[in-house]
């Protein structure tokens, strides 16, 4: 079970307002108590924080910002000695523009960097269209006048991406990781890794990907090559593990990257699911009406089937790039918050798949909401705005989507207490506290035994001791239930039936099994229904029977 942590936003120990490492290190016991495995750090690294540290101009350093070297040493022992793992975040698809192999890159053509990243010499016309998803015109070919030529940028312009055709460029790569795992770190996250290689011909997008240019960046000529390579240089050589963002991955080519046969990385997390209810639009508009929750079976149980006899899943429902899981899953009302929040806990907790859970959500923590823009920090957010704002378009609209959709829902202070700021920082936060933080916050969690954080512990602990919620078959029942998702998980002759309603009213679950005499392992509801064998769920009941 890993548990995420956005630095930023965790506990700032030196009151300027920003998260930092000897926040981390002064919530150790508390992440200890949680019951999780592993921590996954977002970056640490030096960057002047274009897009909060997704763009690393030292990979060698911390973030001044987050603290020092030995800060970070103090963490990693911390952590061990607690029996944590640590697991950090390679951003290697791209560096910022102040990193000093683009600094030297950009500054002539003959400099032995240029082939660090990609550049097209402006004498043969416009490069052909790429798109940018953090660039005000959607374009990530950026002129630079110095060499008169353009660079290649995925993501903002600040975050130029290097050149992994160059066989330089990925041993840089190579020696930065065993820099890290000979410190002893125990594994890392990869932030896009399926978009590092590239056409170098940049030819124009290619027909079939026309609307889809995510997967064509995904889909590189090298890629696997890479990856592999990167295994036998590095990865197999120490204990370490991996994870891919798996941006772009379809079932179809998932496998690739984590069969274990093909010796690349150990894990995966697909878009997928998370990916459901957005409208079509450039916005990342989540549709208000919410989402299939059929649709949503369905995928599960697609990659479920996928990993059934080799590679292995992952399974989330927020991260720092996405909304509260309770606002966007679940709701985040006051009558239902507590409920739905401990309701999508048990399925990230009993399905066949290692859990990533993202801090803040054990406390059923909600959207922020923003009214204004100044509110938010996030490029991604401000960016859009301002290509709205130059095309005339809705400003008030786009405003009101980012209250379901927008990343800095997830990225506000993690809710400690109840007193000023939360308890994130005594100085003045970078990004507002939710004002809900008198009521939702982890020391009055801890207090109470019906708390999402207590109910959260609960079930690591039943995981952990149930191998069946581990390991066992996973088998889809009541499919067309467009409220309920129920289960069963079986190793053995040990079956679990898991019981879940996505709705906020009375529901049936239509599976033809006995539980009026099963045992309750876990129910997010204190008082037990008088249940008969037609099995009627209440709203946002999670309940996990032992058959
Ligand atoms: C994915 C990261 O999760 C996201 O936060 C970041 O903005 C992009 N990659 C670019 O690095």
């Amino acid at each position: 079970m890993i548990y995420q942590i956005y630095p930023r936003s965790f506990k700032d120990n030196n009151s300027d307002g920003i998260g930092d490492l000897q926040g981390i290190i002064s919530k150790l016991d508390y992440i200890k108590n949680l019951g999780v495995d592993a921590v996954w750090l977002n970056p640490i690294f030096s960057s002047p924080n274009d897009d909060n540290g997704y763009d690393v101009s030292d990979y060698r350093n911390i973030m001044s910002e987050f603290g020092t070297m030995q800060d970070f040493d103090e963490l990693l022992q911390g952590m061990h000695k607690r029996g944590l793992k640590l697991i950090l975040d390679l951003v290697a698809n791209h560096t910022s523009d102040e990193h000093e192999w683009f600094k030297q890159s950009r500054s002539s053509r003959d400099n032995p960097y240029r082939n660090y990243y990609h550049w097209w010499a402006a004498e043969k016309g416009k490069p052909a269209k790429r798109y940018s998803f953090f660039d005000v015109e959607s374009n990530a070919w950026k002129y630079d006048e110095q060499t008169n030529a353009y660079y290649l940028h995925y993501f903002s312009i600040k975050q130029p991406d290097l050149n992994w055709e160059n066989p330089k460029v990925r041993q840089e790569i190579y020696d930065i990781m065993r820099f890290w795992f000979d410190k002893g770190v125990d594994g890392f996250r990869m932030d896009v890794i399926p978009f590092i290689s590239k056409d170098t011909n940049f030819p124009e997008l290619p027909e079939k990907y026309h609307g889809d240019f995510i997967r064509y960046y995904a889909d590189g000529p090298h890629l696997h090559e890479y990856l592999h390579e990167m295994y036998r240089e590095v990865l197999s050589k120490y204990n370490v593990m991996s994870v891919a963002e798996g941006v772009g991955v379809k079932t179809n080519t998932a496998m690739d990257f984590v069969d274990p046969e093909r010796n690349e990385l150990n894990m995966l997390y697909h878009f997928d699911a998370i990916d459901i209810g957005y409208l079509p639009d450039v916005y990342k508009t989540i549709d208000p009406k919410g989402y299939d929750l059929i649709e949503f079976k369905e995928i599960y149980s697609k990659w479920n089937d996928l990993f059934g006899d080799k590679g292995w899943g992952t399974i989330y429902l927020c991260n720092h790039d996405r909304p509260r899981m309770v606002t966007r899953w679940g709701n985040d009302s006051d009558e239902f918050r507590e409920l739905s929040s401990k309701m999508l806990t048990t399925f990230l907790f009993t399905m066949r798949a290692t859990p990533f859970y993202y801090n803040g959500d054990e406390l059923g923590m909600t959207n922020i909401k923003f009214d204004r823009i100044d509110d938010y920090r996030d490029i991604e957010t401000i960016n859009m705005y301002k290509q709205i704002e130059a095309s005339g378009g809705d400003l008030q609209q786009f405003i009101e989507a980012q209250k379901l959709s927008a990343r800095d829902n997830s990225r506000t202070p993690f809710q400690w207490n109840d007193t000023l700021h939360a308890g994130f920082t005594s100085g003045v936060p970078w990004i507002k506290v939710n004002p809900n933080y008198t009521t939702i916050n982890a020391e009055q969690q801890e207090k109470d035994d019906n708390s999402c954080l207590n109910y959260f512990k609960k079930l690591i602990k039943l995981r952990k001791q149930t191998s069946t919620l581990i390991y066992g078959k996973y088998t889809l029942l009541d499919k067309n239930n467009m409220k309920v998702y129920a289960y069963t998980r079986e190793l053995n002759d040990h079956k679990i039936l898991v019981l879940l309603n996505f709705s906020k009213d009375d529901a049936q679950a239509n599976v033809d099994l006995k539980v009026a005499n099963a045992k309750r392992l876990i129910c997010n509801y204190t008082d037990v229904p008088l249940r008969n064998d037609a099995i009627t769920l209440r709203p946002y009941e999670a309940v996990v029977y032992e058959l």
